[in-house]
């Protein structure tokens, strides 16, 4: 038995599109050892449920071995499709039991069986009784397929979390901005939207939106399989007389209004100040001219959020750089969160 402090973990992100893989060691910046992703076929997982454990677990091991990975310590995340999180505060006089209060307080935002669910929280301030917390919670059966994939590839899992709060760990440890911000991940089957408001995590809502509608689009404009629609998709451009950007600027203008209900949502809900600047991840990010596209529509300044700047150890190929920044945010995210607290 080693008692030895952990000091590297691999951070697992269960993408619909891909698993990204990132191993991360402590140091001042935190050190990547490796990177990598492997895409999985379509429908593995839907919805945030794990649809095919076989085909993900043989995935993840094919990946593991690709890269020669050694180490053990697996931080994973569910989707933050399949999580219930909620920022509340909570009144827990001094007499009361605080995982008794926390249990009541959640039936309220459970929709499910208290008994299905595993909840968890985070405590971020204290006053008067009153606590601060963000409270999640999730099927514990869904938890119990998670940990089942990790522990079939030979990983111990030591952290469960959902995706959103990864990359809203990651942001704090890149930028610790002052400044309301939004957090945007353009994932392969859904847009997650993270409020970030006076240095913390403060909301999230998810948009039904996920680039894989563009292939749906290409594939039935142009009669195309799912490779061939890829293909395209990835190429951008003026490809089959603009069809392709068509497409492409017409699902990002359907992204766009929904992310203006969003922040009215979250500005009728969290007020205290308008969003001052956009940060997006995930692979919608890496469509040339998104960060203007953005820009020019909501009038709020748009970057995107580049991790390996503020990380040493592996160098990534200089043309690769952007996309990896991209689309590994939640693995670093949760590669990263036991090495930064
Ligand atoms: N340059 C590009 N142009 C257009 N689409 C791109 C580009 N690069 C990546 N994508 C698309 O981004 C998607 C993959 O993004 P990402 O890896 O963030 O998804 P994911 O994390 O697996 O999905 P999710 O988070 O929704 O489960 C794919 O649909 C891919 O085609
Ligand atoms: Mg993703």
């Amino acid at each position: 038995m080693s008692l030895r402090k952990k000091n590297s973990f691999v951070g697992i992100d269960l993408g619909t599109y891909a698993i990204k893989v990132v191993e991360v060691q402590s140091g001042n910046p935190p050190v990547v050892k490796s990177v990598g992703q492997i895409r999985l076929p379509r429908g593995s997982i839907l919805g945030g449920i794990y649809k095919d454990l076989e085909v993900i677990t043989d995935k993840l091991k094919q990946l593991l071995n690709n890269l020669g990975l050694k180490n053990k310590n697996a931080v994973i995340s569910i989707s933050s499709y399949a999580a219930i999180i909620k920022r509340i505060n909570l009144n827990v006089p001094a007499e009361k039991d605080l995982e008794s209060a926390i249990y009541e307080e959640a039936e309220a935002h459970v929709p499910f069986d208290l008994d299905d669910v595993y909840l968890d929280y985070q405590i971020f301030s204290e006053e008067d009784d009153v606590l601060d917390i963000l409270l999640v919670a999730a099927k514990k059966e869904l938890i119990e397929n998670i940990l089942e994939i990790v522990e079939e590839a030979k990983l111990l899992p030591v952290i469960v979390d959902v995706d959103v709060i990864a990359l809203s760990n990651l942001f704090e440890y890149l930028y610790q901005f002052q400044e309301t911000s939004l957090l945007v991940d353009l994932g392969a089957s859904k847009t997650s939207v993270v409020l970030w408001q006076n240095q913390s995590f403060m909301a999230n809502r998810d948009i039904g939106h996920g680039m894989l509608e563009i292939n749906d689009l290409l594939q039935e404009k142009l009669n195309l399989s799912f490779e061939e629609s890829e293909k395209l998709k990835l190429q951008g451009g003026e490809k089959e007389n603009g069809v392709v950007k068509q497409v492409i600027n017409k699902y990002f203008a359907d992204v766009i209004q929904d992310i203006k209900g969003t922040i009215d949502y979250f500005k009728s809900i969290y007020g205290d100040g308008d969003v001052k600047k956009i940060y997006l991840c995930g692979g919608g990010a890496a469509v040339p001219g998104i960060t203007k596209f953005f820009e020019k529509n909501l009038q709020i300044k748009t970057e995107t959020i580049a991790p390996f700047a503020k990380l040493a150890g592996k160098k990534i190929h200089e043309e690769s750089i952007d996309y990896f920044n991209h689309i590994t945010c939640t693995a670093i995210g949760l590669g990263i969160r036991e090495l930064i607290s």
